[in-house]
């Protein structure tokens, strides 16, 4: 066991405390009573001074700098790239290990990148942080895993129907707002989106790149290689915005190299960590985005053999996208380093 294993409790900073996933961090650290000794909560220089409860305490924001780091041991980031690329390296020359919920580091080959369920030992090789997974894609891979070490997995075909929280508490914010507007007359205001999400679909998550895709959408492609250590492996993602608060959906094909039948993809779904199967099509039962946020789970369903290609599966999952998608997975990644 490590010194770090050894401690009893640790002093925790939690960057971006004021946002969405920042506010689901501190309900998970308290759900989970991960061992806490000191909590410091930092944001931007607009929130300093603003009190956020934790554990029924009541806590100061502070402003985020170089300095917030002394004697933190575990640093949990989720506010932006640019604050991680900037202030990651203080807290890990502080001794603290990060955990990034940013893309920043995610690609970095000496950063590991890590969903439990799927790759826990690539943690261990970490040089002071850690990268946590895009959340569309850590849901789609919390399924794919078991698939995976059943047969090799050779392409994916994936939509994502994602939340508004997925672009923070505004964006949420936004639809809840529009909603408002439509019932009071009122003009639409559309800021977050690039267009009304209220009784829309809008393609289009994150920015675009050369090839057509998104950079959500890369993410999907080079993050599951990385995850799965399989360059072979080829994700072609559709991710698209749709007017839910919480939770992200997600429409998976895929093409194994040995043939997996529903009922044997149902039994492995159903062994898997963090997965369960709602698969009861008589009764109108599957994953919904309703019931699942809130949870940590995630739920498989419509699970059946793509009639379009050999040796394809189809099925969907659906899983919420601040919890497991990013501060559970997050807290998660911590707890590999407390046990
Ligand atoms: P703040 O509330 O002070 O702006 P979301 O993803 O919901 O938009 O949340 C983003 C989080 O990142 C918030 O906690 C936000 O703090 C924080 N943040 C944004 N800009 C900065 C900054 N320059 N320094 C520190 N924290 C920041």
């Amino acid at each position: 066991m490590s010194e770090f294993q050894k401690k009893a409790a640790y002093n925790v900073a939690l960057v971006g405390a004021t946002g969405a996933v920042g506010e689901t961090f501190l309900n998970i650290l308290a759900e989970r009573n991960f061992p806490i000794a000191e909590l410091k909560l930092l944001a931007s220089k607009r929130s300093a001074g603003k009190e956020l409860t934790y554990d029924g305490k009541t806590y100061k924001v502070e402003e985020l700098t170089h300095d917030s780091f002394e004697g933190v041991d575990i640093a949990l980031f989720s506010a932006g790239g640019g604050r991680s690329l900037e202030y990651a390296p203080s807290a890990v020359k502080a001794g603290a290990i990060v955990i990034d919920n940013s893309s920043a580091f995610r690609m970095d080959p000496t950063v590991p990148l890590v969903v439990p369920e799927v790759n826990p030992e690539d943690a261990f090789k970490h040089n002071g942080i850690i990268a946590n997974p895009n959340c569309t894609t850590i849901i789609m891979l919390v399924a794919l895993k078991p698939l995976y070490d059943y047969s090799k997995i050779k392409n994916v075909v994936v939509s994502s129907y994602q939340s508004t929280s997925g672009a923070g508490a505004l964006a949420m914010e936004e639809l809840e707002n529009q909603a408002r507007q439509w019932v009071n007359g009122e003009k639409l205001v559309v800021d977050k989106f690039a267009h009304q999400i209220l009784f829309n679909v809008i393609p289009h998550v994150d920015s675009f790149t050369d090839n057509g895709y998104t950079k959500e959408e890369m993410k999907m492609f080079n993050e599951t290689q990385k995850m799965l250590h399989d360059t072979d492996i080829k994700v072609s993602a559709t991710c698209v915005r749709v007017p839910t608060l919480s939770a992200h959906s997600e429409s998976v094909t895929i093409e194994t190299v040995d043939p997996i039948s529903p009922d044997k993809a149902r039994e492995l779904f159903a062994a898997a960590p963090g997965l369960e199967v709602i698969d009861d099509t008589a009764n109108a039962k599957y994953p919904m985005p309703l019931e699942v946020a809130g949870g940590d789970t995630c739920y498989v369903g419509r699970v059946r053999t793509d009639i379009a290609r050999d040796n394809s599966l189809t099925f969907w999952v659906v899983g919420d996208q601040l919890r497991k998608g990013a501060a559970t997975n997050a807290v998660q990644i911590a707890e590999l380093f407390v046990k």
